[in-house]
């Protein structure tokens, strides 16, 4: 599929349009960033391991009955997905206390949350992807109430799927965030599925083996993901 120009290009991906209206090419860059994009850098392999890895993922939740974007894999880089119509907001669950959970609530890191916890954020980085409740989200309509609770629905259903497949590699979700967009009519996943998007944690060790090391300055970032996707079944 030919890219026919660049749609959008975010902090560490690139989305291309093609000549079909309904179909775009997703670029996954070797850029990383933190904190806003306050701490940037260029990780050597990232790109690719991130595209196979949400690949990967995209089809494990397809097989389950999660509608998402993606159709194929193009290259190393890029992967050709449908073109959703996104909804400006950040579908965050929690499964453990982490990151701006614990800064915000002051509760302890590692803490089991149970029922898992979930929260919007709104997409915007001028404003620090402030938090947002379903009021928000409907009266300045992002959103409407039927697609704010189905991507509920759908977060939670990833939920089941994804805490049982890293369970079985050993490790433990501890948070991730999704993003949702409308394809004719329906909330669909797009976006990605990475360790950039995920909190995943040894479930021996409790080691870090997310983008956390990235941000904390751990070292070893990427070769952790590709250790995450050889337990999960995928070697790269
Ligand atoms: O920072 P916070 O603890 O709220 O992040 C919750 C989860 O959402 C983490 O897994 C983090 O990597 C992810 N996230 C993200 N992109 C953002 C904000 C959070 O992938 N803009």
């Amino acid at each position: 599929m030919e890219k026919t120009g660049v749609l959008y290009a975010g902090k560490a991906k690139t989305v291309h349009t093609t000549a079909d209206e309904n179909l775009m090419v997703l670029e996954f860059r070797n850029d990383t960033s933190a904190f806003d994009g306050e701490k940037m850098e260029q990780l050597d392999d990232k790109g690719r391991v991130n595209n196979l890895f949400n690949a990967y993922v995209m089809q494990k939740l397809q097989d389950a009955g999660i509608e998402t974007h993606f159709v194929k894999l193009l290259s190393d880089h890029e992967s050709l997905v449908r073109n959703l119509k996104m909804m400006p907001v950040e579908c965050v669950v929690r499964n453990r206390a982490a990151g701006s959970l614990v800064r915000r609530l002051g509760v302890e890191e590692g803490l089991e949350v149970n029922p898992p916890i979930f929260e919007f954020f709104l997409k915007n980085d001028a404003l620090h992807d402030p938090m947002i409740n379903d009021y928000h989200i409907e009266t300045f309509g992002w959103a409407t109430k039927d697609q704010i609770a189905r991507m509920k629905e759908l977060t939670f259903q990833v939920n089941s799927v994804l805490k049982d497949l890293f369970a079985a590699g050993g490790m433990i979700l501890v948070d991730y965030k999704l993003e949702f967009g409308i394809f004719e009519g329906r909330v669909v996943l797009g976006d990605e599925f990475s360790p950039d998007g995920c909190r995943l944690w040894d479930a021996k060790t409790l080691e870090k083996l997310d983008k956390d090391r990235f941000r904390q300055g751990l070292g070893g970032v990427v070769e952790s993901y590709i250790e995450v996707a050889r337990r999960i079944g995928l070697e790269l």
